[in-house]
């Protein structure tokens, strides 16, 4: 199976890389603007294969779609990323224009493709996407909910000295630093309430710091991350080409679901060989259910600044 990762950057290549190493697809072919760039990603991520034992064929692109005819994934990570004190909203402007223009290319040489859209901000992106595209609904997915519910779960772990494998976790609503949703109510520890071994202050803290995972990065780097990025999309890439049905929280159109129309947002789903196999409804507290509509009508404001 092909699978097309537009944007040879930082996010892009790291995602090739994690999806090669998973040896799960036969070809991986990287797209880019900048003349010589994909190819050279490409080739140097091949380079890796014997030393990394994996057969998956990378290759690189300057612009020609052609290439990328047939893609049973694509994902969209063209644009530019967040410098230290900026909000993924401040990235709208160029990024909406860049995404536009490549869901057009990629759909008219791969018209079943199923698109993870992973370029900031990612809501509205994903929603650019739903009414540019003309794909059917369950094949436009946005990441966000996987990348937020790793940092989650890293920030849980800590405050509970415990291994990461020993936690759950997950994160909904937008992906944004205001708009995040961490479900601690749903939190575990080895299947136990986490609510029962940490205090609020704690429980603030863990929250707090799973909001501004990404900002803390981008402090720390000059720009944004780009390891757990890649790898969240990889997870899902193998969810869609495997057909494991894993339960992976995304930004989705929603019709009613979770009391929203008509906005990309994050819900928990199952993903699956067809993309969205289904949305997944879980109950939250009065809470979180004010939350969820706080992020919603903010995203809504931003969405009503796309021209498209
Ligand atoms: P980067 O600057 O390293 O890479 C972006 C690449 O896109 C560049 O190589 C650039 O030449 C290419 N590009 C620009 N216009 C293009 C076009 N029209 N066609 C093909 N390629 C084009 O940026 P990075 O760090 O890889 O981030 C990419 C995007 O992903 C940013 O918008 C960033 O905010 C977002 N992001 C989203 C995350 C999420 O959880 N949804 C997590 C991390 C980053």
């Amino acid at each position: 199976m092909k699978i097309t990762v537009v944007g040879a950057g930082a996010v892009g290549a790291s995602c090739a890389e994690y999806i090669a190493m998973k040896n799960f697809c036969s070809e991986v072919v990287l797209v880019d603007i900048k003349e010589g760039f994909a190819e050279g990603k490409a080739m140097d991520l091949m380079q890796t294969a014997s030393l990394n034992g994996f057969d998956t064929k990378i290759t690189g692109t300057t612009g020609d779609y052609s290439k990328t005819a047939g893609s049973h994934v694509a994902v969209i990570t063209s644009g530019i990323p967040r410098k230290p004190g900026m909000t993924r909203e401040e990235l709208i402007g160029i990024n909406a224009g860049i995404v536009k223009d490549v869901t057009a290319n990629l759909v008219k040489n791969s018209p079943e493709v199923i698109i993870i859209v992973v370029s900031n901000p990612m809501d509205t992106m994903a929603y650019l996407v739903h009414k540019t595209s003309g794909l059917p609904k369950h094949k436009i997915i946005g990441m966000g909910g996987a990348l937020d519910s790793a940092r989650f779960k890293y920030r849980l772990a800590e405050a509970l000295g415990s291994p990461i494998s020993d936690v759950d976790g997950m994160v909904i609503a937008a992906h944004s630093d205001t708009g995040m949703l961490p479900l601690m109510s749903k939190a575990t520890r080895n299947g136990v309430p986490v609510t029962e071994f940490l205090n609020a202050e704690q429980q603030n803290y863990v929250t707090e710091e799973t909001k501004v995972g990404g900002a803390t990065l981008t402090k720390l780097l000059g720009t944004s991350a780009w390891y757990a990025p890649g790898a969240a999309v990889s997870v899902m890439v193998q969810s869609i080409v495997c057909d494991q049905k894993k339960m992976i929280p995304c930004s989705l159109m929603l019709e009613g679901e979770y009391g929203q129309n008509d906005i990309c947002l994050g819900v928990p789903a199952i993903i699956g060989k067809n993309g969205v196999e289904k949305i997944v409804d879980i109950t939250l507290t009065a809470e979180e259910q004010a939350k969820f509509v706080e992020a919603a009508n903010a995203v809504r404001e931003i969405n009503g600044d796309l021209k498209y």
